[in-house]
């Protein structure tokens, strides 16, 4: 199996998000510390985790002038996440400035975070492009530019809807990293995503990481759930 689950433990309390941890059990090895949890409290659920044996994406997004967001990203690898990420749209300097302090950061402490771009949130569509200007005439037309932005100042991979992710893998190769979050089953609920895909669509088309929040998070058996859409990337290969 190729595609690997990363799942999204939008908490607020620390608490809640290590008894979920615990819950799931073996059957969940990435997890994702995203805004409210890492703003109610702090990093320090990463280094538990990592002592728990998982592996870490700190989803900031940060998005600012390069100077700021090269002090946040600085301030934040400190905890030791395994992926990191920047807002694609905070421009090229900015972009090419978080490569450089990552790799910067990888001789010194001789551990590689990964530095990914966010693209288009999955929670937007076309209506977006129209209502900010973006002359784009897609949704994908619009990511596979803003991925190529990402690949030429040295990012790693994107985040971005499964549906843009072989394109993607063509402009930018097939060692850019692709993690794509808006996952459902053709069953479930979309919540607020708008370009949801299944876990079978996104393995087929080379995404690297899927992120899934809620179908897990609030089900009533998360490492069922967990071992669910395991057992769906595993059928895709
Ligand atoms: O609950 P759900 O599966 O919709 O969670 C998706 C997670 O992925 C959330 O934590 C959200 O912040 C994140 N995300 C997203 N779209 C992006 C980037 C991240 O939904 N483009």
């Amino acid at each position: 199996m190729k595609t690997e689950l990363i799942i999204a433990l939008d908490f607020s309390e620390n608490s809640d998000a290590v008894n979920m941890v615990k819950r799931i059990s073996d059957a969940g090895r990435f997890y994702k510390v995203g805004l409210e949890l890492f703003i109610s409290c702090g990093g320090r659920l990463i280094p538990t985790l990592k002592d728990m044996g998982k592996k870490v994406f700190l989803d900031l997004k940060l998005h600012d002038i390069p100077n700021t967001v090269r002090g946040a990203l600085l301030a934040s690898l400190k905890y030791g996440a395994d992926i990191v990420n920047v807002h694609i749209q905070g421009g090229r300097e900015m972009l090419k400035l978080c490569s450089d302090t990552c790799k910067e950061y990888a001789i010194k402490s001789g551990f590689s975070p990964k530095i990914i771009g966010v693209t288009l949130l999955t929670s937007l569509s076309e209506d977006y492009l129209r209502e900010y200007g973006i002359s784009a005439a897609s949704p994908k037309e619009y990511v596979i530019k803003l991925a190529k932005f990402a690949k030429d100042a040295g990012l790693d991979g994107v985040v971005s809807s499964a549906q843009e992710s072989r394109e993607i893998k063509e402009a930018c190769g097939g060692s850019f990293i692709i993690i794509s979050p808006g996952i459902r089953f053709n069953d479930g609920s979309l919540d607020d995503q708008q370009r949801a895909s299944a876990p079978q669509f996104a393995a087929r088309n080379g995404v690297d990481y899927i992120v899934v929040g809620r179908p897990i998070t609030h089900s009533h058996d998360p490492a069922w759930e967990t071992e669910r859409f395991y057992s769906a990337l595993r059928q895709t290969v």
